[in-house]
C-alpha cells in the first residue's frame, strides 16, 4: 500500500456521519481563523478541468445581513403555502413538529445567523448546469466537513434566489457568474447526531439497476 494514502481513520467517518444541517446557533462569534479553516477546505475542492471557478463570499455588513433576513423570511411564506405546511403550537414536541419549528426560527432570524457564506460559480463555456453544479457543490461539501470537524454547524440555503437581483448589485458580482447557495453558519445550540438516510443497497447497484452491489459467492 501507497504510503502516502492516509487511513481513514474515526475522526473522518465521525464527521461525515454526523455532518448534519445545523440551523440553530447559539450567539457567540465565529472567529476568522476557524472559519478560514472551512473557506481552505473548501478551495481544496475538484472542479472541471480544476478551474475553481469559485467565489465564497463572507457576508458581514448591516445591509446584506437585513437582505438575507427578508428574503429567508420571504422563502418561508413560500414555502408555508406551497407545501401546506401547518401551524406549529408552541411547545409541540413531536419530531415533525420540532424539524418545522426550527426551520421557523432559522428563517425569522435568517441574516442573523453568526456567518453567512454565499458560493458562486462562473459557468465555463460549453458545460452543463449540471457540470457546473459539480464545480461548486464538492466546495461546498468541503466547507461543511471542515466546520463539523471544528464542532461548528451550518445549513445550506436557496434564501439567495429570493434577493437575488439586489444581492448581485450589491456585492458586485458579475454577470456572468451564478449564486449556487448560501450557508448559515455557528456553533450548533444542540448536540451533532447521525445523519439519517435510506439504507446503502438502495443506492448502490453492480452492473445492472437495481441488483445488489456485492458479488454474491
Ligand atoms: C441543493 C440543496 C438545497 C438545500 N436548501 C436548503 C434550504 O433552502 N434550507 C434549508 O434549511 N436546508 C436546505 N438544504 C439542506 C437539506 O435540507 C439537508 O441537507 C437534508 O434535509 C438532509 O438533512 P441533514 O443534512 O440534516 O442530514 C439544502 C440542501 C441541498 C443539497
Amino acid at each position: 500500500m501507497n504510503d502516502d494514502v492516509p487511513k481513514v481513520t474515526d475522526d473522518l467517518w465521525t464527521v461525515m456521519s454526523t455532518a448534519t444541517a445545523v440551523r440553530r446557533y447559539r450567539a457567540e462569534p465565529v472567529s476568522d481563523e476557524v472559519l478560514e479553516r472551512c473557506l481552505l477546505a473548501a478551495s481544496w475542492a475538484p472542479s472541471g478541468g480544476n478551474g475553481q471557478p469559485w467565489r465564497f463570499v463572507v457576508l458581514e455588513s448591516v445591509e446584506l445581513r437585513s437582505l438575507i433576513t427578508s428574503a429567508a423570511q420571504k422563502t418561508w411564506e413560500v414555502m408555508k403555502d406551497f407545501y401546506k405546511l401547518p401551524e406549529v403550537a408552541d411547545g409541540a414536541d413531536d419530531p415533525k413538529s420540532r424539524t418545522l419549528q426550527t426551520m421557523a426560527e432559522h428563517m425569522r432570524v435568517g441574516g442573523g445567523a453568526p456567518r453567512l457564506v454565499l458560493f458562486c460559480v462562473q459557468p465555463q463555456r460549453g458545460t452543463t448546469e449540471l457540470q457546473q453544479a459539480g464545480s461548486i457543490f464538492p466546495a461546498v461539501q468541503n466547507f461543511l466537513l471542515a466546520a463539523r470537524a471544528q464542532g461548528l454547524g451550518a445549513a445550506i440555503t436557496l434564501w439567495q434566489d429570493a434577493c437575488a437581483p439586489e444581492l448581485r448589485e450589491m456585492v458586485g458580482i458579475p454577470d456572468d457568474w451564478k449564486i449556487a447557495t448560501l450557508l448559515t453558519v455557528g456553533w450548533p445550540k444542540g448536540r451533532h447526531h447521525r445523519v439519517r438516510r435510506k439504507p446503502l443497497p438502495g443506492a448502490a447497484a453492480l452492473d445492472q439497476w437495481g441488483q445488489p452491489w456485492q458479488r454474491t459467492q
